[in-house]
């Protein structure tokens, strides 16, 4: 007992000085927040709005809050504020919840989760559209120098497969804090509409906010299931091609220039792809390049189909599908090789032609004998010495065949060696 003293005094002192540090902790504990309500603001936007409890004691601390999003997709943060602004789809509806964390003294335990929630809009299943696809453009705009670009956005989707005949659709947009309905659509057979134009959006084309789309309708015999979507400008939009393509052959230089597209991105925002098509010789090149020209060596003798496409390049915005390729111009001259051809052929055509006509002349009278006369020294061509043997036996039958066979084939050979 007496040895055992002391440690239990050493034990007991140390119990104190443990309860002495844990104490506060342990007291000052977290509370969650209170009133926690999640409300649809705008089209694809949320407010998550809470309130600090009341019941919270009060220390020199600083709190904060973390929230995670549940549905439609996971997402976590933490913030001061107590009303946060969420940009999301809300067809599938929305969750989240929060706690009270510690901000700076991390050996704090955060508080317990409140969560809330939005439900799913109603409505029965298979009659909201599908396969939303949205493109927009940009064209110079006529009406007011304030916004020299107008940007127009186009609408595609189909009926859902359980949608009733009688059901129509209604399209909105919203960008930032602008939010229009469609007032262009266009139908299927059954009246429905399955298509919007806006000719003119508050879309700001270089813009980083998403594009809202969001697509509700009506029938009498079913509720129908609003759908929504969004849109990251630089995915959707069509980029016009490059603008005032021209080329030019010089000698062997084919150089090619073009302008910007008609956008309201600068000049230094645009990467460029080049395509000329060889149609002699039948192939594609294609180079990229930054600059407004290029410039290439040819071999002159052919004729090219040029084409330029561009697209916004990742210095100014995310990297997006590039424009169409511009319409084809042509250069350079392929005539020259079937005008020669013809021009061959016509002149063996007449030399057949003036054979043919002095043969069937040479028949009638001999004209033959007078104009070639016999050659005494036999030749190493063996057509021609044939054609000498058979002259010596002058007047038969037999001789005219031969010379006539003669010329044809002389005329042949004449044919076959301008040819080749
Ligand atoms: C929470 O909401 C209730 C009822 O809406 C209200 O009476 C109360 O004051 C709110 N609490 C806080 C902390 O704002
Ligand atoms: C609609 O989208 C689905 C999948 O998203 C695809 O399988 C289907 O082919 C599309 N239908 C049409 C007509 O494009
Ligand atoms: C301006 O408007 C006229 C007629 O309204 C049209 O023909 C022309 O193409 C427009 N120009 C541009 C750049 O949009
Ligand atoms: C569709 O949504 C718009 C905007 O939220 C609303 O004003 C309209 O009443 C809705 N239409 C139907 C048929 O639900």
């Amino acid at each position: 007992v007496i040895i055992m003293a002391p440690a239990s005094l050493i034990l007991l002192g140390a119990t104190v000085i443990l309860q002495v540090d844990l104490l506060p902790d342990k007291k000052f504990l977290l509370l969650p927040p209170v009133n926690f309500t999640i409300k649809a603001i705008n089209l694809a936007q949320v407010l998550l709005r809470w309130e600090p409890n009341t019941d919270q004691e009060q220390r020199n601390v600083q709190l904060g809050y973390h929230v995670k999003i549940n549905a439609p997709q996971e997402e976590d943060y933490e913030t001061r504020n107590t009303e946060s602004r969420r940009i999301t789809i809300l067809h599938k509806g929305f969750s989240a919840s929060v706690q009270t964390v510690p901000w700076s003294d991390r050996s704090l335990q955060p508080s317990s989760w409140v969560s809330a929630e939005l439900r799913a809009p109603p409505g029965s299943p298979g009659t909201s559209i599908v396969n939303l696809t949205c493109t927009t453009n940009t064209k110079a705009n006529n009406y007011t120098h304030l916004r020299p670009y107008q940007v127009s956005l186009h609408c595609t989707w189909l009926v859902g497969k359980d949608a009733p005949e009688d059901t129509q659709y209604f399209l909105y947009y919203r960008y930032g804090s602008w939010t229009e309905e469609c007032q262009e659509y266009s139908k299927d057979t059954l009246q429905r509409n399955i298509a919007c134009w806006f000719p003119r959006t508050f879309i700001n084309s270089k813009g980083r906010d998403l594009l809202a789309v969001y697509v509700n309708g009506s029938s009498e015999e079913a509720v129908i299931k609003p759908f929504d979507e969004l849109f990251a400008l630089h995915a959707i939009d069509r980029v016009n091609p490059p603008a005032k393509v021209t080329a030019e052959i010089e000698g062997t230089c084919l150089s090619i220039q073009w302008e910007k597209p008609v956008s309201a991105f600068p000049v230094h925002c645009f990467d460029y792809e080049v395509k000329i098509y060889n149609t002699r010789k039948g192939y594609f090149q294609t180079e990229k390049m930054t600059t407004n020209t290029f410039i290439s060596v040819i071999d002159g003798i052919s004729e090219y189909s040029i084409q330029v496409r561009a697209a916004v390049s990742s210095v100014c915005r995310a990297v997006g599908p590039p424009s169409e390729w511009s319409e084809p111009i042509y250069v350079g001259n392929d005539e020259q090789k079937p005008w020669t051809t013809w021009f061959l052929i016509a002149v063996m055509a007449t030399i057949c032609f003036i054979l043919l006509i002095f043969s069937l002349i040479c028949r009638r009278c001999h004209l033959w004998t007078k104009v070639f006369p016999p050659v005494p020294a036999p030749k190493s061509n063996i057509k021609e010495f044939f054609v000498t043997i058979n002259y010596e036996k002058t007047g038969s039958n037999e001789t005219e065949t031969e010379v006539i066979s003669y010329a044809e084939e002389a005329g042949s050979e004449t044919l076959e060696d301008s040819v080749f």
